[in-house]
């Protein structure tokens, strides 16, 4: 029998109510100040984690791994090139596997197919770290950070400069969520999913010029030109992107209290200009910690069952 029972996965900010997402941030936030007041809290002891990495990642795997460790788990670092999924293992068979021996199951792959596969399969929970469509885990740890300084987000402007790619889908699936008004600006041929624009055109339009999109922001977000597994077209982008910076010029456009967000790694004097992403409006260093509190508050929401 492969399906026991239905875990709740989290493949994207679909998967999530706006209820849920706005409960989790402030828990996110509740168990930030728990570590930093030194409160032992182990909800996952004895539970263990596999972490799938097929691309590269710095933030996602020590979060989750500090997390779990913090929590009183384990997790165990899974890569392609040391595991049978690197020599041709069917994503379903490996679901099968791996679901059998641990309690929830975090993937950064290529194609979003993948996890969805490895989702159908599992028997237990399965998170998304990062595929080609979308980003999900960032987008709590950049709502996190925004309602910590700012308060609720719904209403706000937020505008995304640079490429269509799987941060901006991501937000826009959180102007969805969350409620916010998103202004997505990219050069021809780098536009976000025709249909996921489609589906949340209420909430989302699509600009060419980026200083027409900063009016009066709330939240500028960039994001590097070429992500992970476009390494050859990076020449081409350089081109395609180089009215797209975010540089004093452009920030001064936005809301006089806008903050900067970048989910890193970043590349200074690209897509974001020195001055701006080390800057008083910049905001990364806590989007970057916020990722360890709201995953951890993503662990507990889908593993541990709520007190009756
Ligand atoms: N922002 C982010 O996901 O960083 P890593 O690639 O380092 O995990
Ligand atoms: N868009 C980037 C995000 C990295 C965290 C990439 O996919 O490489």
């Amino acid at each position: 029998m492969d399906h026991p029972r239905q875990p709740r996965h989290f493949l994207s900010l679909a998967d999530i109510t706006a209820a849920e997402a706005r409960a989790l941030l402030q828990r996110a936030t509740e168990l930030k100040q728990l570590l930093r007041a030194g409160t032992p809290y182990a909800p996952l002891t004895n539970k263990v984690m596999g972490m799938i990495f097929e691309k590269a990642s710095t933030r996602t795997r020590v979060s989750f791994e500090a997390g779990m460790a913090q929590f009183g788990g384990h997790a165990i670092f899974l890569s392609p090139r040391d595991t049978q999924l690197g020599r041709g293992e069917p994503i379903a068979d490996s679901a099968r596997v791996l679901s059998r021996m641990v309690d929830v199951v975090m993937i950064r792959t290529f194609a979003h197919q993948i996890v969805e596969e490895f989702a159908a399969h599992s028997r237990v929970p399965v998170i998304n770290g990062l595929t080609d469509r979308l980003h999900p885990c960032q987008l709590l740890a950049d709502m996190q950070t925004w309602f910590e300084h700012r308060g609720d987000i719904q209403g706000r402007t937020v505008v995304w400069i640079g490429d269509g790619n799987n941060m901006c889908l991501s937000y826009m699936e959180a102007a969805r969520l969350f409620d916010f008004q998103l202004r997505v600006a990219c050069p021809p041929g780098y536009e976000p999913d025709p249909g996921l624009l489609a589906a949340v055109a209420d909430r989302c339009v699509l600009l060419r010029d980026p200083r027409e999109a900063m009016a009066g922001a709330d939240l500028v977000a960039t994001d590097v030109w070429t992500s992970m597994g476009q390494e050859e077209e990076q020449k081409a982008r350089e081109r395609a992107f180089a009215g797209y910076i975010v540089d004093a010029n452009l920030m001064a456009l936005a809301h006089p209290e806008a903050l900067f967000m970048h989910c890193l790694p970043a590349h200074r004097g690209e897509e974001v200009a020195v001055d701006v992403i080390d800057g008083p409006q910049s905001v990364v260093w806590d989007e970057a910690e916020n990722r360890l509190h709201s995953q951890k508050a993503l662990l507990e929401f889908l593993l541990v069952e709520p007190e009756p």
